[in-house]
């Protein structure tokens, strides 16, 4: 899931591991690193985290090597073992990759036949055992690779050494994200999947577009194309540190209330909602607005069609990216696509966005990163300040890009005359009060914490809500599928009756999402028929409800965001108290990664 690469004079190992370092927070499930000079590969690959890399390596004699490749690994195809870890070698290569080689069991079956011999059970080995294989006939490394990118199909960005060619590193990058840059330092090339290896240390960077590859030597980059320009990296690092918190999950709960004030800052201005980075003509020719995301941003986009619908009057459904794009989906040029994405690199909302682009449609992508891929696709970017994210299980994204789409909905709203002006002052009025329903209160986090060692067993969860409660009732329920790994769903509950309930007994826990401001009566109705049938309830409201088992009472307010604000706080607690007494680790949950580049 991550890709580090280095040719220079400084030391190679230490550029590599604290690159590898910068990544970890991605997710992956095995390390390892080759590295090269004109005598020889040494490579070293450890199972689980990156310690474990480093420990071998400082165990190990290591000579000096001008050239060197590093690997975080998501275990695609193959189990997470050491010998599945990257790089994986041929007779004198070695290879990284990230992406899916889709058409890799016709090629190993070819290699194979050839008496060529695989290792491992990853897609990647065929990779380099394809490049030794035309590098043996033809001779030449750069046309060897070439051939080898010609044959290969699926999402594929790899770095490929050789010690038939020791001086060079080869590039590609297709789907998954890759940066070449010119270090600090004379005679420096170094490459990353995302820039964060590279802040401080290099300056001139190339965002590889797709298809675009070549070969570089310290000295001279070559590309195999023209399409590639020259960009500047910021020289400073944004460093997240856990400043006190146990966990970064926990300090960026802390942080949700000051990000969402940046998130607001110049958007709101007295009584208005500007955005710079779009203009009211964007909805010209505009009846329908679809939605993509993947994960917690597909929560956030669930969330805002409620918003779209209600204020702006604009009609609006929202999709799961990676459905989206197989069901050969109508779109129509009256349609505004919105992608919404932490990270701006999930493949599957990429895809989605270029096949909006494709067919022609205005697009928008709702990011917290900054020159990821999908702001550089989509024709305006609307970035949600959230800061880095380093929690695999997302927070602040969440209240950010929630907050963002709320504000989208007001701006349009305003456009179409669809809103009355008092009922726009409200609803600013609403989104000023956010950064505060978002403070974590020492009495509501203690209050989890106490709670958490009830809701510790059980035959499953269910988060219940309507209207925008239900979105949120799915993001309660995914954030304690994440850290805690126990089941857990979130349902409507007006639909709990048509089937769900019939699992009710005690140890169903329900976890009721009672906003005093939507719907209060429909959902108490709902809540009542679960606990006639005995279910264990915990209910999260401003108002006292005596049916419950457990109850977290939020601060009183007077508009139903806020309340959805302040049961945000409690839900991302509530499953980080609970995963922390099962002594999981909350940051790096297991199997999951923070930016997921395959489809
Ligand atoms: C991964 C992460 C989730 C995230 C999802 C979408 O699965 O673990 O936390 O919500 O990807 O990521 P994005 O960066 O597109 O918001």
């Amino acid at each position: 899931c991550g890709i580090v690469g280095y040719i220079g004079k400084k030391d190679t190992t230490k550029f590599i591991l604290d690159g590898l370092k910068e990544l970890e927070y991605r997710g992956y499930d095995s390390t390892g690193m080759a590295l090269l000079n004109d005598e020889k590969i040494d490579v070293f690959k450890a199972l689980g985290k990156l310690t474990n890399l480093v420990d071998k390596i400082e165990n190990a004699t290591l000579d000096t090597y001008p050239i060197g490749i590093g690997h975080t690994r998501w275990a695609t195809h193959g189990k997470p073992t050491e010998l599945n870890a990257h790089p994986h070698l041929g007779e004198y290569s070695y290879v990284v990759h990230n992406g899916i080689i889709e058409n890799y069991k016709e090629i190993k079956d070819e290699l194979i036949s050839k008496g060529i011999k695989f290792l491992s059970q990853t897609d990647t080995e065929v990779i380099v055992h394809l490049f030794e294989d035309f590098n043996n006939r033809l001779n030449d490394t750069v046309e060897a690779f070439k051939n080898t990118i010609n044959r290969l199909k699926g999402a594929f960005s790899i770095l490929l050494i050789s010690k038939a060619d020791p001086t060079k590193i080869f590039f590609f990058k297709n789907g998954s994200p890759l940066i070449v840059a010119q270090g600090n330092e004379e005679g420096e090339v170094m490459f990353a999947s995302s820039d964060a290896p590279l802040i401080g240390l290099a300056k001139k960077v190339v965002y590889l577009e797709d298809g675009v590859g070549g070969v570089s030597s310290a000295q001279d980059i070559e590309f195999f194309s023209e399409n590639y320009s020259w960009n500047t990296l910021p020289t400073s690092k944004q460093f997240a540190q856990k400043d006190g918190f146990r966990f970064f999950m926990e300090k960026e709960i802390y942080e949700q209330s000051d990000v969402v004030s940046d998130c607001m800052i110049g958007r709101i201005q007295d009584n208005s909602i500007n955005f710079d980075e779009i203009s009211p003509e964007l909805l010209d020719g505009i009846n329908e607005i679809k939605i993509c995301a993947c994960g917690t941003s597909y929560h956030a986009g669930l969330t805002s069609s409620y918003l779209f619908e209600r204020l702006a009057k604009i009609k609006c459904n929202v999709e799961i990216a990676s459905e989206f794009r197989y069901k050969e989906p109508l779109l129509t040029k009256d349609t505004l696509f919105i992608v919404i994405s932490q990270s701006g690199e999930t493949a599957d909302t990429l895809e989605a966005l270029k096949m909006a682009k494709k067919a022609g449609l205005k697009s928008v992508v709702v990011c917290n990163v900054d020159n990821s891929s999908m702001t550089r696709v989509a024709d305006f970017t609307i970035l949600t300040r959230a800061g880095i994210e380093k929690g695999v299980a997302s927070t602040k994204a969440f209240s950010t890009q929630t907050v963002v789409l709320w504000m989208l909905a007001l701006y349009f709203a305003k456009i179409n005359s669809s809103i009355s002006s008092e009922l726009l002052q409200s609803e600013i009025k609403a989104l000023r009060e956010v950064p505060k329903s978002l403070i974590v209160e020492d009495r509501i986090h203690e209050k989890t914490k106490r709670l958490s060692k009830r809701y510790l067993h059980g035959h499953g969860f269910f988060f219940i809500g309507r209207d925008v409660f239900f979105p949120l009732a799915l993001e309660g329920a995914l954030k304690l599928k994440e850290i805690s790994y126990l089941h857990a769903e979130g349902y409507p509950s007006g639909e709990m009756k048509h089937g769900p309930i019939a699992l009710a007994d005690p140890e169903l826990f329900t976890i009721a999402l009672m906003p005093q401001n939507l719907l209060y009566d429909k959902i108490k109705s709902n809540v009542e028929e679960l606990s006639a049938r005995d279910s264990t309830i915990c209910s999260i409201s401003s108002l006292e409800f005596e049916l419950c088992d457990d109850f977290i009472k939020i601060q009183e307010t007077n508009h139903y965001m806020l309340e959805f604000f302040e049961m945000l706080v409690v839900l991302q607690l509530f499953s980080m108290e609970i995963s922390i007494r099962l002594g999981n680790d909350v940051d790096m949950p297991r199997n999951l990664a923070k930016s997921v580049t395959v489809e």
